[in-house]
């Protein structure tokens, strides 16, 4: 099989799809690999390091879009949409629950469209979304702490505070792999944390690990209300797979917040859970509105690219090992875990929740891939 890894051009995107050591693991069964120049080089693995392992690298995106399938990072921008051909698989986070022009892109390309974040293991969780929710989740706690520094427009809080002076008040909204790493690190500065979850076993695990250092607390509309307005650092972290993320925080809860206090919607990819969240970008991550301060960059552990880069890869390469040996429709059928990964084939919508979501008629993966 012919695969192209394109160079990411999503604003200072600079993780990259596979690493020499994915490439050399595909090129090993027999698989021709492009490269487009320069895909890895702002992260240390230069076109040299991909040529040694069994790369041919090319110059434009035309001809890494020429494969049979496209292995990157993030989904197409609207530039690459007329580069997308009939058939073609395209294995990425996608996210098209909250993105109907690229959901109606994808359908209009007639691609098989194969999104990490919908990808399940046998415990029900999102192996190939983990790995840069940890990543995330981590980030979070930065960029929310240097958000609240003055010249950042924030409250001047210090998130451990000092010796006499009580520490910020951070709330957590969704206790999945985000909210427990945005949660570790912040316990691990000093702040005080409240995590919630609509999941009463997520808070048991949650209250178990943290061993009284942090609150639990179920998430209602109420509770999240009485929250805030106590809150210095409000981390929105809640997911329903698939779907837009709920909007659990609306406008008038963010008028009710303390002036220069801040939110990190890292559920942004997903739409947000804040209603006053937008989408912005690491060269322009922050904005104020209601007098709060709002992070909502959409690829966040594009930021720490060279440890995402491997994080991700981790996790993705068995499954592209899969699809570039069986082909996609066994690898899909074979592996019950990989098939809801399935979101667009062939024009079809074949995800329950973006169909549900963008108005399109569902079919089962099942149905279409026989
Ligand atoms: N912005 C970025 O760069 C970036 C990077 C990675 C992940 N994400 C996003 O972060 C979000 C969280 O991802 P995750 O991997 O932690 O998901 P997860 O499934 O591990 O956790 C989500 C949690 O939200 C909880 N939840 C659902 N509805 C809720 C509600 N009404 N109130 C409170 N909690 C609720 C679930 O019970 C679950 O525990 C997702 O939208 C994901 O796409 C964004």
């Amino acid at each position: 099989m012919k695969i192209g890894i394109p160079k990411e051009r999503k604003n200072h995107e600079y993780r990259v799809g596979a690493t020499p050591n994915y490439v050399h693991a595909l090129h090993s069964l027999g698989n021709s690999i492009v490269v487009q120049k320069g895909a890895g080089e702002k992260i240390g693995f230069s076109d040299e390091a991909y040529r040694h392992a069994g790369a041919v690298i090319v110059d434009t995106p035309e001809e890494v879009y020429d494969a049979e399938m496209i292995i990157k990072v993030k989904e197409p921008q609207p530039e690459e949409y007329s580069l997308l051909k009939e058939g073609q698989i395209l294995y990425a986070y996608l996210h098209l629950a909250p993105d109907p022009h690229q959901t109606q892109a994808l359908l209009e390309a007639g691609i098989v469209g194969i999104a990490y974040e919908t990808v399940i293991d046998a415990n029900g969780r999102l192996p190939l979304l983990t790995p840069m929710s940890e990543v995330a989740g981590r980030i979070s706690i930065q960029a929310g702490a240097t958000a609240l520094q003055m010249a950042n427009g924030g409250r001047g809080v210090l998130l451990g505070g000092v010796p006499g002076v009580r520490p910020a008040n951070v709330v957590v909204i969704g206790g999945g792999v985000v909210g427990t790493q945005a949660a570790r690190m912040a316990v691990g500065l000093g702040a005080s944390v409240t995590v919630l979850d609509r999941s009463l076993d997520r808070l048991r695990q949650l209250d178990e690990t943290f061993d009284f250092r942090i609150r639990t607390l179920y998430s209602t509309q109420e509770n999240i209300r009485d929250l805030l307005p106590e809150a210095d650092l409000v981390i929105g972290a809640v997911l329903i797979p698939g779907k837009s993320a709920p909007k659990l925080v609306t406008k008038q809860m963010v008028q009710s917040m303390q002036q220069g206090s801040v939110i990190v919607d890292v559920a942004i990819d997903q739409g947000g859970c804040v209603e006053t969240a937008k989408p912005t970008t690491h060269s322009d991550p922050t904005y104020i509105e209601d007098g709060v301060v709002h992070y909502c960059v959409t690829n966040m552990p594009g930021a720490c690219a060279r440890t995402s880069t491997e994080a991700l890869t981790n996790a993705t390469l068995p499954y592209a090992l899969s699809i570039a040996k069986h082909g996609y429709a066994k690898a899909l059928l074979e592996n019950p875990w990989l098939t809801p990964g399935l979101n667009v084939y062939h024009g079809k919508v074949t995800n329950q929740h973006v169909a549900l979501d963008l108005g399109y008629e569902y079919h089962p993966p099942e149905t279409v891939l026989v």
